[in-house]
């Protein structure tokens, strides 16, 4: 087993505020080619993210992870050996301008007014996903239902994980997919519609020739 992946094992089977988020962290991360975290305290949902093998990510924190005892080199290393470019930027995310990105993974300060920030702040340069954590621990709906509020032509709540401590995953409205879906649909439905009408019409004239 290579290291990323005992790293992951480990993320996922240690107890902590975010090991049962670590499958969909690595899940939405897969997708991307360019994944951006927020918060990276002592390590953890970072091995999440990074085992989803973007090309690129990005970490910021106001705290350097040794702090914590963390050794973010060993971030580095693990990144280089699996084909990642890997960064960590000791910023606040209140204070910086980040890279176009597909996935934004939130974990920091969390207080409503922190994240309507970062929310505002940050939400024009992802493409596909912003991912908030402690939902429901901080109680941090006001925020991201004020968001929502303000830009509802732009994101929308795709799933909120309600098992302690929350994740919210908010998707960016993508105009053109969902016009093709309705077309899809449609085709659909008028297909059903046609052989539904072809059936009842063959019905109506064996009953007839019955009658
Ligand atoms: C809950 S911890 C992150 C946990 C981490 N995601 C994990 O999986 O273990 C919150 C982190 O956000 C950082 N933080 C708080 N305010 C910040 C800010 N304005 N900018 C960047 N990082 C911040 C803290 O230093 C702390 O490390």
């Amino acid at each position: 087993m290579n290291r990323l992946e005992e790293k992951y094992n480990r993320a996922e089977r240690t107890p902590s505020d975010i090991d049962m988020f670590i499958p969909t962290l690595r899940q939405y991360s897969e997708a991307c080619e360019h994944v951006t975290e927020f918060g990276v305290r002592w390590i953890v949902s970072t091995w999440g993210l990074l085992s989803g093998l973007p090309k690129r990510m990005v970490s910021y924190d106001i705290n350097h992870p040794e702090v914590h005892g963390a050794n973010i080199n060993e971030v580095y290393e693990i990144a280089e050996e699996n084909g990642v470019k890997y960064d960590f930027h000791l910023a606040s995310t209140l204070e910086v301008e980040i890279e176009p990105t597909e996935l934004l993974f939130i974990d920091t300060d969390h207080t409503n007014e922190h994240l309507i920030k970062e929310l505002n702040l940050h939400h024009s340069r992802v493409r596909y996903w912003i991912m908030c954590h402690d939902t429901i621990a901080f109680n941090l709906m006001p925020a991201v239902n004020e968001f929502i509020e303000t830009h509802k032509e732009e994101w929308k709540i795709k799933e909120h994980m309600e098992i302690h401590p929350g994740l919210v995953i908010l998707e960016r409205i993508n105009k053109l997919k969902n016009k093709m879906e309705n077309f899809i649909e449609n085709i659909i439905e008028n297909k059903i519609t046609m052989v539904a009408r072809d059936k009842f019409d063959t019905v109506v004239r064996n009953f007839s020739k019955n009658e």
